[in-house]
């Protein structure tokens, strides 16, 4: 069976694909634009794409044989999960492995602009640094202030957690259901949007994408939040109005940024680069070697398992099955 792979990915997951099946990784380094996708897929049982391939109904069906779409990602937004199950193939994405990693990102943010890291950073490498000085990159508290998580999943849970047992924080969430093992375990609680950003010193993006959550955060939320608040978003970038949040981080509506994804990834909207209240990083959530080593390992076991018959373990879609 022939397998596609859309970009190199650690060599662990490569290894125990190309044990077993013919693969055809993609040569460059760059992604594959929709186009060499639908060239490459066409006689391939097996697809290993990342969270950056459109995986349409048009890239679907240009793959008669298609039989698994493992996505090298937790979030799967970019596949029309729908479609895969209505042609019988299987969605697997990476829970778990990336849990952690995605939320010490999320405090490197948290910390790196409440603290003005980087710009402390830049200012002491252009020569500017003549001392001491007590009015100098004054930023915000973290220590016991007010966290709040939209989207209290495993990776919202863990951010939660390191503010709750590392920095003595009081945590708020949302999520479609009461989480009661973070209420008993360090105490957060579950209010509506309204108050969590009304009362959040930090408010931390952790939910998936989707059509209820696209746009969640926009100007009138954005004005809902303390002029002294913080921003972050490790989850998927269209969650928040970037245009919105831009003019935010200009007029002083709220303290800064920390940013991790964008509304049109790779692209920023106008004017963010140039503002100094935010911290931009490059979707590097998952990027430690060990988790996108995991990550490889985990993609490659539930293509094994697709194409021998087994159930895939980490299946979005359980209901192709029955089908
Ligand atoms: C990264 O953004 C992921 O969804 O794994
Ligand atoms: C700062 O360096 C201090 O000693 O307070």
């Amino acid at each position: 069976m022939k397998i596609l792979v859309t970009r190199k990915i650690p060599e662990a997951g490569l290894k125990l694909l190309k044990e077993r099946f013919e693969v055809e990784i993609n040569p460059h380094d760059r992604n594959m634009t929709k186009e060499e996708i639908i060239d490459a897929i066409k006689d391939k049982d097996g697809l290993l794409c990342l969270l950056s391939d459109p995986i349409t109904a048009e890239v679907i069906d240009a793959a008669p044989n298609l039989k698994v779409i493992a996505n090298y990602a937790v979030g799967y937004n970019n596949i029309d999960v729908q479609t895969a199950t209505e042609r019988g193939i299987m969605v697997c994405n990476t829970p778990g492995v990336l849990t952690e990693a995605t939320a010490d990102l999320a405090w490197a943010l948290l910390m790196a602009v409440s603290r003005r890291i980087v710009e402390s950073d830049h200012y002491v490498r252009a020569g500017k640094f003549d001392g001491w000085a007590p009015m100098l990159h004054l930023g915000g508290d973290i220590y016991g202030r007010t966290l709040g998580v939209i989207g209290m999943g495993r990776i919202g849970t863990a951010v939660a957690r390191r503010g709750a047992l590392g920095f003595n924080m009081k945590v708020l969430y949302t999520a479609n259901s009461p989480k009661p093992e973070a209420e008993k375990e360090f105490g957060a609680k579950k209010v509506s949007l309204e108050e969590l950003l009304r009362e959040s010193d930090y408010v931390s993006i952790n939910c998936s994408l989707t059509p209820e959550t696209k746009y969640m955060i926009g100007a009138r939320e954005l004005r809902m939040m303390k002029k002294t608040a913080y921003l972050i978003n490790t989850a998927r970038g269209p969650v928040v109005d970037e245009k919105a949040l831009v003019e935010a981080l200009k007029e002083g509506i709220i303290a800064g940024a920390g940013l991790d994804v964008y509304e049109n990834e790779p692209e920023l909207t106008p004017g963010l680069a140039e503002l100094d209240n935010v911290v931009l990083t490059a979707h590097i959530g998952s990027a430690t070697s060990e988790t996108r080593t995991k990550m490889a390992i985990m993609n490659a076991e539930d293509i094994i398992a697709a194409l021998k018959g087994r159930k895939p373990k980490n299946l979005v879609n359980p209901e192709v099955l029955t089908k």
